[in-house]
């Protein structure tokens, strides 16, 4: 019976040969998960042998990450925000960018709640989460305004026009316990009917359509509409931004993932807004403007 260091050594050339840029993480989270165990175990105990059964498995998931497949879909689960979140390819696989948006509002929240003295029975906190995709952001500020003991001050709105994407973000809610604080609606953007917002909250696709074909394999896996964002990346996000002024409460705020080279563009769109409004772009861990923060 081939034991964990056997499978290893063959599913690490596999994947070297294949182009993988990490072929031994790649192969060690793949097998752990298949064994139900954690990479350390398999450091520990690589003479452990491993049943046909698994041996299958863990093959079947080496060829179809060895055709580029990202790991996240293959173990079905990925972490943000220190939260583990099931992935399919139902949805854009959640980035550790966009962890950014959860903790800008959940500092808003707090401000408000904190600075603000609210009367009983005042009305809560609007939050809309736009494209909110396997729901990484709605689910996560949930969870960390359970803890803080502020989830009942906010209504939290998560919003896709993929119905596939909204069942992933259910299926997200359930798992984390925050089903029942949250609301998912299918629409374009957000139901007008649904504004004003406190928070708009978005990931938006934000790629070039001419810049797909060379994104990184794994990343054409992940579905088309979580990542087109028209011919300069702001055609969804540009539509977002125009009807902010409808959209937002009075000292509203809105913030969006932006791309790397989106800085000047959003700024552009925004200054188009009739009346006064600013917009500031936090950096992320890389240096590159990432966080968009607008208000009025
Ligand atoms: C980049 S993904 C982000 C998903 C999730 N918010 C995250 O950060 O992991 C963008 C999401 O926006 C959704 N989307 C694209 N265009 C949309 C639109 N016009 N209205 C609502 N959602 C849209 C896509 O279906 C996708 O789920």
């Amino acid at each position: 019976m081939a034991t964990v260091a056997d499978l290893l050594r063959d599913a690490v050339a596999r994947l070297r040969d294949a182009g993988s840029e990490s072929p031994r993480l790649d192969a060690e989270v793949l097998l752990a998960n298949v064994l139900g165990i954690d990479r350390s175990g398999l450091v520990a105990h690589p003479e452990a042998p491993v049943g046909e059964g698994q041996f299958a498995r863990f093959s079947e998931a080496i060829e179809r990450r060895a055709a580029g497949e990202p790991v996240a879909y293959l173990r079905g689960v990925k972490e943000f925000l220190g939260l583990a979140f099931a992935t399919d390819e139902r949805a854009l696989i959640p980035r550790p960018e966009t962890e950014r948006v959860v903790q800008i509002a959940e500092a808003d929240v707090a401000r408000r709640l904190v600075s603000e003295p609210r009367p009983a029975g005042a009305p809560p906190i609007r939050i809309a989460d736009v494209g909110t995709g396997s729901g990484a952001v709605a689910v996560s500020l949930a969870v960390r305004l359970r803890v803080r003991r502020m989830l009942d001050e906010v209504d939290i709105l998560a919003i896709d026009d993929d119905p596939g994407a909204l069942d992933l973000a259910r299926e997200n809610a359930v798992g984390h316990a925050v089903a029942d604080h949250l609301r998912f609606a299918e629409a374009d953007l957000l139901p007008l009917s649904e504004a004003p917002f406190d928070l708009v909250l978005a990931n938006l696709p934000y790629i070039a359509t001419s810049a797909i074909a060379d994104l990184p394999a794994p990343v054409l896996f992940e579905p088309r509409h979580a990542l087109d964002g028209g011919e300069d990346g702001l055609d969804v996000i540009g539509r977002l931004v125009a009807i902010l002024p409808e959209v937002l409460t009075q000292r509203g705020l809105a913030v969006l993932e932006i791309g790397a080279d989106q800085e000047e563009g959003i700024g552009r769109l925004v200054a188009a807004l009739p009346g006064r409004w600013s917009c500031t772009v936090e950096r992320d861990l890389a240096g590159l403007p990432r966080t968009a923060r607008i208000e009025r």
